[in-house]
């Protein structure tokens, strides 16, 4: 595992997707899946599927001859998803992959989709260019990263509820999602790859929770958060003072929160 990759391990994988997808991952999923149009008996490729989401909204639009390749870094992560997916969904495979070094030949897929997980692959570009190349021409790298903290009030009432009872602050996992929204230097990124068109989108969401409790402990036991926090003897009490910020900022509950993401279509050249 990179530096930049925090650990979705432990008892991470379960209470992330139990608690953290609804919560703010679902709803982005289904919308990058409804970008993704491939003809019958392609291939599909994500990379840093997590438990899922992605995968199982790809699955109910593409056809069934379509095969999907769901990959992630983290082993506990792909074992999760595998745990989940029984029945097995047709057609579909997950895979322990990084994807800065992808294990598949050249011009293999006709797309390559990715939610919220290039903001940790220490070298996007290298990423980008792994993309690149298992594409066909003509096919579509579809990825999303979020918005900056400004833009996403409810992570950053975490961040800074959790901050004060963490020895080095803010840790790198909370900071990181948020730290590659420069649009910019997104499609420089893409162009240096290869990338001809390039689109990209800002998309306003909505994270709704039952009370302000739930999102707490969604964002405490569905990330690394957890165990940081159980370290420095404070889980409990980085609950509380999440749920007391989220409750202060947005209401007891039900609440609703603005979040935004930056989602990319980028095409290679035909
Ligand atoms: C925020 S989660 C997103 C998961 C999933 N796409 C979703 O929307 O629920 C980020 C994921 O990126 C994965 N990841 C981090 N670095 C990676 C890398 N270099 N290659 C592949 N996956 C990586 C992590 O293991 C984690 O599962």
């Amino acid at each position: 595992m990179s530096a930049n990759s925090p650990a979705f391990a432990g008892s991470v994988p379960e209470h992330y997707h139990r608690r953290l997808v609804p919560l703010i991952f679902d709803g982005y999923a289904r919308d990058l899946a409804r970008r993704v149009r491939v003809d019958a008996n392609m291939a599909i490729l994500e990379t840093a599927c997590g438990t899922g989401a992605v995968t199982r909204a790809l699955r109910r639009r593409v056809d069934s001859s379509v095969r999907i390749i769901a990959t992630d870094l983290s082993r506990e992560m792909g074992d999760y998803a595998k745990a989940v997916d029984d029945p097995p969904l047709e057609n579909t495979s997950f895979r322990e992959v990084d994807a800065t070094e992808l294990p598949y030949a050249d011009r293999k897929f006709a797309a390559v989709v990715s939610q919220f997980g290039v903001m940790f692959f220490p070298d996007k570009p290298k990423a980008y260019a792994e993309a690149f190349r298992v594409l066909q021409p003509g096919g579509l790298f579809a990825f999303s990263t979020w918005d900056s903290f400004e833009v996403n009030p409810l992570t950053a009432v975490a961040r800074d509820a959790a901050a004060p009872l963490l020895p080095d602050d803010v840790p790198p996992f909370m900071s990181i999602p948020f730290s590659y929204f420069d649009l910019n230097l997104i499609r420089r990124d893409l162009s240096a790859a290869g990338f001809g068109e390039i689109r990209l989108c800002v998309l306003p969401g909505l994270a709704r929770a039952a009370h302000a409790r739930e999102a707490a402990e969604a964002f405490v036991f569905g990330s690394p958060l957890g165990a940081q926090l159980d370290q420095a003897g404070q889980q409990a009490a980085g609950i509380d003072a999440l749920e007391q910020a989220i409750s202060q900022r947005f209401g007891a509950g039900p609440l609703e929160a603005p979040m935004q993401a930056i989602v990319v279509e980028a095409f290679k050249p035909t």
